[in-house]
């Protein structure tokens, strides 16, 4: 009989204890889920950020979505996404590989994949781009030669009217080239045009509505032209890097490493000479971690710089005063980055146009590695999980006015530059960007050069008012391609 009484005891006990536990850990609240479709009819696929933040004001900072069967659980403003990402980084700094993740990078790479092969490769990616340069002389000097080009593409135009993107583009690549690659292209040469313009539409392609159902239900892709034209974009890409590998390899000297695939190549072969067969440095590793840092790295900050201009022309009296200070700092000579410190107003202008332009709305999905409480909500193991950037750069209870232009929210009483906890465009904790410093770096020193030159001006015949504001919604929010005047100042 006692034995028996135990028995019944403990298993009381164990049932109580577990009633108990999920009801002080219930899941995330959140809209109830339809059968098949989930919530799919209660979020606006093409402004998605817009609509979950929405959602966050009724259901609070941890709530969950159902994506047809797949469960997502979003975290919202400043508070809660420092709480999961920076105080709890282990447990939110996976990556959520859904299947169009997959089939881009099959885990190999930065971007899309975890574990110790993600963690050697960033680790690798970021000395290695310290080295050339994130931390020292030369990308500031890459940097500033290609200021130089930029500059002189616009002055073709004279002051009349013209879309800048393709300009953009080309010299935030060559950046990323120069470090990849060990060199820049012409902006006329057409093998580059071609991959600047594959890389862009792939960008765009990964945004778009059809490939959100791709990933509820994979078995559709080769019915659906966005991911058979992703899937073709990313087969070409592959050719035309493994190319440019292949050449530098017949050249490599271990004495002299020019760029970021030698350094890779170079760490191959020590680690082979070793005999360490188990090395995440393989060929797959390498062909993805540059074709990862081409596309973070390039559009982004093109993107940026898009909406930087576009700002200036809306609110010609803020860029009178970046040109007012730079004048009176700089004035004819090259700008360079320790004159940052001595630019608050153009440095908080430019972490304005960051804040307000929200270009990386959702960051990318992250996934949990265990079971974790958030909040006093449960949070299996595994899953999906977004942090809201928008709800961070936009949150009311961090920004004075979060929906206006305002580089006051960077600056002190006596004008002195000051940073914001808040300021996350580049997300934080484990996954954070891991081109912050260098994309900074082009930010301050493009924009910087380019208002040093021009006056940008609407066309002729639209007043500021009048330009459109509005994003272009993909995995970045994009200004509309939109003509603008680039008026000589010197
Ligand atoms: C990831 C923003 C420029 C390389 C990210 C993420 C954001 C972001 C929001 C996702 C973080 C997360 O998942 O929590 C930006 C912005 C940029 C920029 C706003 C420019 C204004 C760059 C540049 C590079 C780069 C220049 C390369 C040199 C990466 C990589 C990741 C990443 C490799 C993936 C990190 C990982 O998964 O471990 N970026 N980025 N980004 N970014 Fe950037």
């Amino acid at each position: 009989v006692s034995l028996f009484g135990v028995f019944v005891a403990l298993l009381l006990l164990h049932l109580l204890h577990s009633t108990f536990s999920s009801q002080n850990r219930p899941e995330p609240p959140g809209p109830r889920p339809l059968p098949v479709f989930g919530n799919l009819f209660q979020v606006d696929l093409k402004r998605l950020d817009q609509s979950l933040f929405n959602l966050s004001k009724k259901y609070g900072p941890v709530f969950q979505v159902y994506f047809g069967p797949k469960k997502v659980v979003v975290l919202a403003g400043y508070r809660t996404v420092k709480e999961a990402l920076v105080n709890q980084a282990d447990e939110f700094g996976d990556r959520d590989i859904c299947p169009l993740f997959y089939d881009l990078n099959q885990e190999y790479g930065i971007l899309f994949s975890n574990g110790d092969s993600w963690k050697e490769m960033r680790r690798f990616a970021l000395s290695a781009l310290r080295d050339f340069g994130m931390g020292r002389k030369m990308s500031e000097e890459i940097i500033i030669e290609e200021c130089g080009y930029l500059i002189k593409e616009f002055e073709q135009f004279e002051g009349e009217a013209f879309d800048n993107t393709q300009a953009i583009n080309y010299a935030t690549s060559n950046v990323i080239s120069a470090l990849m690659f060990g060199k820049r292209f012409e902006y006329k040469d057409p093998v580059f045009q071609t991959m600047v313009e594959r890389d862009n539409e792939t960008i765009h392609l990964m945004g778009t509505a059809s490939l959100v159902i791709y990933n509820m239900i994979p078995w559709m892709g080769p019915f659906l032209k966005n991911w058979t034209d992703l899937m073709k974009n990313m087969e070409n890409n592959k050719a035309d890097i493994r190319k440019i590998i292949a050449d530098l390899k017949q050249t490599l000297d271990p004495e002299t490493c020019r760029c970021f695939i030698d350094a890779f190549l170079i760490r191959k072969n020590q680690l082979e000479d070793l005999e360490m067969k188990s090395s995440h440095y393989r060929d797959e590793n390498l062909l993805y971690s540059v074709i990862n840092l081409f596309a973070a790295g390039t559009d982004t900050t093109a993107t940026t710089l898009k909406w930087s201009l576009l700002y200036m022309v809306r609110f010609p009296q803020i860029q009178d005063r970046v040109q007012e200070e730079l004048s009176r700092v700089v004035g004819s000579r090259q700008v360079r980055i320790e004159d940052r410190k001595n630019l608050p107003y153009t440095d908080a202008v430019i972490h304005e146009i960051q804040r307000l332009a929200n270009i990386v709305p959702m960051a990318l999905p992250h996934a949990t590695s265990k079971d974790i409480t958030l909040q006093g909500h449960l949070i299996k193991e595994g899953t999906t999980v977004f942090p809201l950037l928008t709800s961070v750069l936009y949150d009311e209870s961090e920004w004075e006015s979060p929906h206006s232009f305002n580089p006051s929210h960077f600056l002190d009483d006596e004008g002195k530059f000051i940073r914001r906890d808040a300021f996350m465009p580049f997300s934080a904790g484990r996954r954070a960007c891991l081109g912050e410093s260098l994309a900074k770096m082009e930010l301050f020193l493009f924009f910087a050069s380019l208002l040093q030159h021009f006056q940008f001006t609407p066309p002729p015949e639209v007043s500021e008012d009048e330009l459109d504001l509005k994003p272009v919604v993909g995995l970045t929010l994009a200004p509309k391609p939109q003509k603008l005047c680039a008026v000589c100042r010197l």
